[in-house]
């Protein structure tokens, strides 16, 4: 992690977080929440500075992290997508679009492109099965894709920025 300004300002808001949250009971799921927003994800500094602040130990923060899938321990692209790997969207053809979006973003399941501008996650069932298969970036939900479609969607986040 970068030792930048922008990131003293984070760690800033961070004890920020801590230091209003610190006397309530179950403290730590709010933190985790407001610090998530802060930085996007939680890598090890930040869940250290948690553990610290709230008199807990690292396994415990980890722990926590770990068992509740909002929360994530790598750093999210500014795009977000996910496949839904549900059953409905597995029998429609969700495996071929996870793999039109691992080649086109040359990144596994989980990572975020060196520009920070897409990450590829998969997903249980998102409750749109009728769209089958679908995928969401952000808020957006595409439902019914092919391969192709996969690629004019690309094109279209490429052109954006
Ligand atoms: S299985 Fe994909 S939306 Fe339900």
């Amino acid at each position: 992690m970068c030792n930048c300004k922008e990131m003293e300002m984070k760690f800033e808001q961070l004890d920020q977080i801590i230091d209003k949250h610190k006397a309530e009971r179950g403290a730590l799921i709010p933190v985790l929440h407001e610090a998530q927003e802060v930085f996007g994800y939680l890598p090890y500094e930040v869940q250290e500075r948690i553990a610290d602040g709230l008199g807990l130990s690292m396994a415990k923060v980890y722990g926590v992290v770990t068992f509740y899938s909002q929360f994530s321990l790598k750093q999210k692209g500014r795009y977000k997508i996910n496949v839904c790997m549900g059953t409905a969207c597995y029998v429609k053809g969700a495996n071929d679009i996870l793999g039109k979006f691992l080649g086109r973003l040359k990144i596994q399941v989980g990572d975020c492109t060196p520009d920070g501008k897409f990450s590829l996650d998969s997903c249980r069932c998102i409750g749109a099965c009728g769209l089958a298969p679908v995928v969401t970036i952000n808020d957006e939900v595409y439902g019914r894709l092919t391969p192709e479609m996969v690629d004019q969607i690309m094109d279209e986040y490429e052109r954006k920025e």
